[in-house]
């Protein structure tokens, strides 16, 4: 790309779909930085407001406006890389910004600079290396999304193929539509991205709507920001023809002929695997009359609630639209659209080869189906684990995940990344399924749960986690912009009423009023940190917030 004229570079994107990103990002790449000169193009090439296109610009993390900015290092500051002794000197170094977390929970500390992505706990240590494959399973029964990703050249297309691959969507393009939905159905199979809606019930909404003379589409969310998540890079690195089967499969089903993969800023390395396979996909026929495309984000943690996602695809300032209507029926440029977690399309291929039934049966007692879980923080086998849905707490965290660190013991689990808050006390013997967790005002989602031991400072750690969802709200409705900002002010305990009653009391406010009135997800979900803490941890915030209690 380097050297291509302004004129070129509009040229070679400007009638491509979805544009507006990966024009920005070659521009980036030529010049280092987005510069005056490059926005005004852009505004003028894509025929955009320049006003419209600088506020979507600012708005994410990773479009460095200053010369040079592309090559500064940002270091992760997310809960887990923080407690990592080599946080404080990574972060001064010369240079540098943080960044929310950047899923590399299971390596800290990640520090992204260009194109690459380094890890390690140090200066000297920092180096870039492949994702860590998921641990070898300890379970007794069997995975689905990981049964055969530990294969040996897996990630190739020979390889995906000796081990199966592809055979699904041979057999979902001679059964059809119908065939695939009720074997999906039969699964119990539902999102696992976070909302844990019925995958075969979306899917039917799509292929039943009216594309209105367009086409209808496919988008793969493979934005993973939730801090402590980690899932998806591990499937899209070590298993990358699973997702581009799982798209395919979802074309069949529903009629869709465009796709694409929505790939977070942050996994950089993550890029060129996914080209490879889709280009050996393509040259062996296999997509056949599907237009699979991949686009990246820019860093912002808003992106992945779906709405946004698709706002973000199309040029649009990248805020959460408001529903109805749905993306079923109008996603992506208005027309009917599947959005699926990474997970979710790589558990299809497995379910159409071994039955719904099957998939039914990986489940504990009568939970369906199972969840990668990434595992966090204080443990001592951090890494991605598929669980059967309805596993015992303990057993992931003692059993699997070999137990606390030594001489230490965990109090606290935070569920689906943050956005679930904790569990703790009595309730860390809870078993992994959405009614246990539900009853216990907490919800599994994406699946990263960090760990934190009886070292921690856990009113420390909730403002860090109440200051990511302020930082992160997309500001469009004030109850979760204001409201994620006061509960980051209390959790300090910089302001706010004096004494713990009025404290407690002030704080659940905020929080349900963000619940009741939130536009999305971030600001129903932000208070579940507080209240979750006052809850497992009273004495903690008291001493806190009432100095003279201790
Ligand atoms: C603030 C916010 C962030 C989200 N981030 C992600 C994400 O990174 N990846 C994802 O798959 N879903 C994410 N979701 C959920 C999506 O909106 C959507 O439910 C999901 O992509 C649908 O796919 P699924 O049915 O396969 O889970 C997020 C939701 C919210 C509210
Ligand atoms: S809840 Fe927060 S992140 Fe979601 S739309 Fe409102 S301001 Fe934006």
């Amino acid at each position: 790309m380097t050297g291509r004229t302004d004129e070129e570079l509009i040229a070679a994107w400007a009638q491509q779909p979805a544009p507006l990103l990966p024009l920005l990002h070659a521009f980036v790449e030529r010049d280092g930085f987005l510069s005056d000169e490059a926005l005004r193009a852009v505004a003028k090439g894509l025929r955009m407001p320049l006003a419209d296109l600088f506020g979507t610009v600012t708005f994410y993390h990773h479009f460095s406006r200053e010369p040079g900015g592309h090559q500064a290092p940002r270091v992760c500051d997310g809960p887990v890389c923080r407690l990592v002794p080599g946080y404080a000197a990574l972060a001064a170094m010369p240079g540098a910004t943080t960044m929310p977390c950047a899923g590399r929970c299971d390596e800290p500390i990640p520090v992204l600079k260009g194109d690459a992505v380094l890890t390690g706990v140090g200066l000297d240590s920092l180096a870039q290396g492949p994702s860590p494959l998921p641990p070898a399973y300890p379970g007794n029964g069997s995975e689905c999304v990981f049964a055969e990703i530990r294969t040996p050249e897996r990630a190739t297309l020979a390889g995906y193929r000796a081990t199966g691959g592809y055979q699904a969507l041979a057999k979902a393009r001679a059964e059809g539509s119908e065939s695939i939905l009720d074997t999906l159905t039969r699964s119990g199979l539902a999102g696992r991205g976070g909302a844990g809606f019925p995958t075969a019930r979306k899917w039917r909404a799509v292929l039943e709507a009216d594309a209105r003379g367009g086409s209808k589409t496919i988008v793969c969310n493979a934005d993973e920001g939730e801090p402590g998540c980690f899932k998806d890079r591990a499937l899209m690195d070590h298993d990358p023809h699973a997702l581009i089967e799982g798209m395919t499969i979802a074309a069949v089903a529903t009629g869709a002929t465009v796709g694409f993969i929505y790939l977070r800023y942050e996994y950089p390395q993550t890029l060129p695997i996914l080209e490879r396979a889709i280009a050996e996909a393509e040259a062996a026929g296999l997509l056949a009359g599907f237009d699979l495309m991949i686009r990246r984000g820019a860093g912002a943690y808003v992106c992945g609630e779906e709405t946004s996602l698709l706002n973000s695809l199309e040029g649009k300032h990248p805020f959460p639209r408001n529903r109805p209507p749905y993306p079923v029926t109008h996603g992506y440029e208005d027309r009917p659209t599947v959005v699926n977690n990474v997970e979710t399309l790589c558990a299809v291929p497995p379910i159409l080869v071994h039955g719904g039934q099957w998939y039914q049966d990986l489940g504990a007692g009568s939970h369906a189906g199972t969840k990668v879980i990434s595992l966090s923080g204080d443990i001592q086998r951090p890494g991605n684990y598929e669980v059967p849905i309805g596993l015992p707490l303990p057993e992931l965290l003692n059993e699997w995940a070999g137990g606390a660190r030594p001489g230490r013991t965990i109090v606290a689990a935070t569920m689906a990344g943050l956005s679930g808050g904790y569990i703790a006390g009595e309730d860390l013997t809870i078993t992994l399924d959405e009614p246990a967790l539900r009853a216990k005002g907490s919800f599994l989602g994406a699946g990263g749960i960090m760990v934190f031991d009886d070292s921690r400072d856990i009113v420390e750690i909730s403002r860090q986690a109440m200051a990511f969802f302020a930082h992160e709200s997309c500001g469009k409705c004030f109850p979760c912009r204001i409201g994620t900002q006061r509960l980051t002010e209390r959790l300090a305990g910089t302001s706010g009423p004096a004494g713990f009653a009025a404290w407690k009391q002030e704080v659940q406010d905020i929080g349900e009023t963000m619940k009741a009135t939130s536009a999305c997800g971030l600001g129903v979900a932000a208070p579940l940190v507080t209240e979750s803490l006052v809850r497992y941890f009273p004495d903690k915030v008291r001493r806190h917030v009432d100095k003279d209690a201790d």
